[in-house]
């Protein structure tokens, strides 16, 4: 259909461009997903690489370290970030801790099992727990200690993610600040990250902002769709799709207070098959949209306005929808993948999914219709989002490009 057709001409045209495979590697980006597993009916690890491969993602993103997990994967390419809970923070601070987990952990098993970093925490800050929030830097230095002490601290780095709503301004994007109260408390995790050179994480929901505000907020700009986007005044760049607009926000967030090299990395984002009454926009539909069309703009390796240059490094949440998770339906509904390994709704682009059908067709004009977007315009308008909880790489969207302009030029 449309998304097949459109990855096919832009691979093709890439592909024609740089003539040959020799540029494959630099070329092709890296898609990432979280493997969550607050469920009682997921599959065997065992089970899972295979989707894992299918939607080429090459980078997992755990929530702790599962040892099922880290062993299953051993000898796969796969590249993990593990997690270490927030239940684990005031206890890491005692160096002989961290080291402990360190050693079972991580080190247990690397090399066979690719661990390139540690995320400490998840969305502590916006917890708004000052004692938690207090154990979050001296939990990470502990780590990376234990890391220097182990000789791993070159090849795994340490960091921590937090939610959107660590920002108190996040439109237009150039007005992006960090809310004032974490401040203090951001500074020297940033100083850390420039320290040991490690990426500022960030969970971006455009759902979030949508679901609070569905008549003011244009769905095709949140759904990367064909629209008029909007102009920043404050930078006079051109924003096509939230998402974008929201990774800006916080890269002007850490220019503000000095930081304006640090790379963000986007830990989750995600769009749910289903919700409840009062949750627009949840359907596969829009899902099938929001996480195809961000695979392929990750694919295409767009960077955002600000940062054009700059790799998109985005986790998409989630590999698979998880039962036992509370809050709204909404929130069991973020996978890409059913617990018996089937398709949610079909991405647009796997390799089964492009070559079983032959139809190139022109049609689906119907939904390449501008919207006029009509986007509150006050500081912490459309774009603030309420924090979340817990919440492939182009090589194989690439292969399947290759393997249609191939099929193309044989016929
Ligand atoms: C990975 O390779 C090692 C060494 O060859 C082997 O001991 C281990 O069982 C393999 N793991 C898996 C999951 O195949
Ligand atoms: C944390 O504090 C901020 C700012 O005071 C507030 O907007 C937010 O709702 C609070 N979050 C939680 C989870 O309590
Ligand atoms: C191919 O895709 C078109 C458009 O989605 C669909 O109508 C048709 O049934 C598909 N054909 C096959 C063989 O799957």
């Amino acid at each position: 259909m449309e998304l097949r057709r459109f990855g096919f001409e832009q691979c093709g045209s890439v592909l024609l461009l740089v003539s040959g495979l020799l540029l494959l590697p630099v070329m092709v980006s890296s898609i990432g997903v979280n493997y969550g597993q607050i469920a009682n009916n997921l599959p065997a690890p065992e089970n899972v690489i295979p989707l894992v491969k299918a939607i080429g993602a090459t980078k997992v993103k755990l929530y702790d370290a599962s040892p099922k997990v880290l062993r299953a994967f051993s000898n796969t390419s796969v590249e993990f970030i593990v997690g270490l809970g927030n239940e684990y923070l005031a206890k890491m601070k005692n160096p002989a801790c961290a080291q402990e987990w360190v050693k079972n952990n991580v080190q247990a098993y690397l090399p066979g099992t690719k661990i390139t970093s540690i995320f400490v925490g998840n969305e502590v800050l916006t917890f708004n727990d000052t004692s938690l929030s207090a154990n979050l830097l001296p939990a990470m230095q502990s780590v990376h200690t234990a890391l220097v002490n182990l000789g791993l601290d070159k090849q795994v780095a340490v960091t921590t993610a937090h939610s959107l709503a660590v920002l108190e301004t996040s439109y237009p994007p150039s007005a992006g600040v960090f809310r004032r109260d974490l401040v203090d408390c951001l500074v020297p995790i940033l100083d850390f990250h420039v320290k040991i050179g490690s990426p500022f994480l960030i969970n971006a929901y455009p759902y979030f902002a949508y679901k609070a505000n569905p008549k003011q907020v244009s769905l095709d700009f949140v759904l990367f769709q064909p629209n008029q986007g909007i102009l920043d005044p404050g930078s006079n760049l051109h924003y096509e799709n939230m998402l974008f607009a929201q990774i800006d926000a916080v890269y002007y967030a850490l220019a503000a207070v000095g930081y304006k090299k640090l790379p963000v990395h986007i830990s989750e984002t995600g769009w749910p098959s289903k919700g409840d009454e009062d949750e627009a926009g949840a359907t596969p539909e829009n899902a099938k949209k929001y996480n195809g069309n961000l695979l392929k703009f990750i694919c295409q390796k767009k960077g955002t306005p600000l940062r054009p240059s700059s790799d998109l490094n985005i986790y998409v949440f989630a590999l698979f929808n998880e039962n036992m998770k509370p809050g709204p339906t909404s929130e069991r509904n973020y996978g890409l993948f059913k617990p018996d390994g089937t398709p949610v709704y079909q991405l647009g682009f796997s390799i089964n999914d492009a070559v079983g059908n032959g139809t190139h067709g022109t049609s689906g004009t119907s939904d390449v219709q501008p919207t006029p977007p009509g986007f509150p315009t006050t500081s912490n308008g459309y774009l603030s989002i309420s924090s979340a909880k817990e919440r492939s790489h182009c090589l194989g969207f690439f292969l399947v490009c290759l393997y249609l302009m191939l099929f193309k030029l044989l016929l």
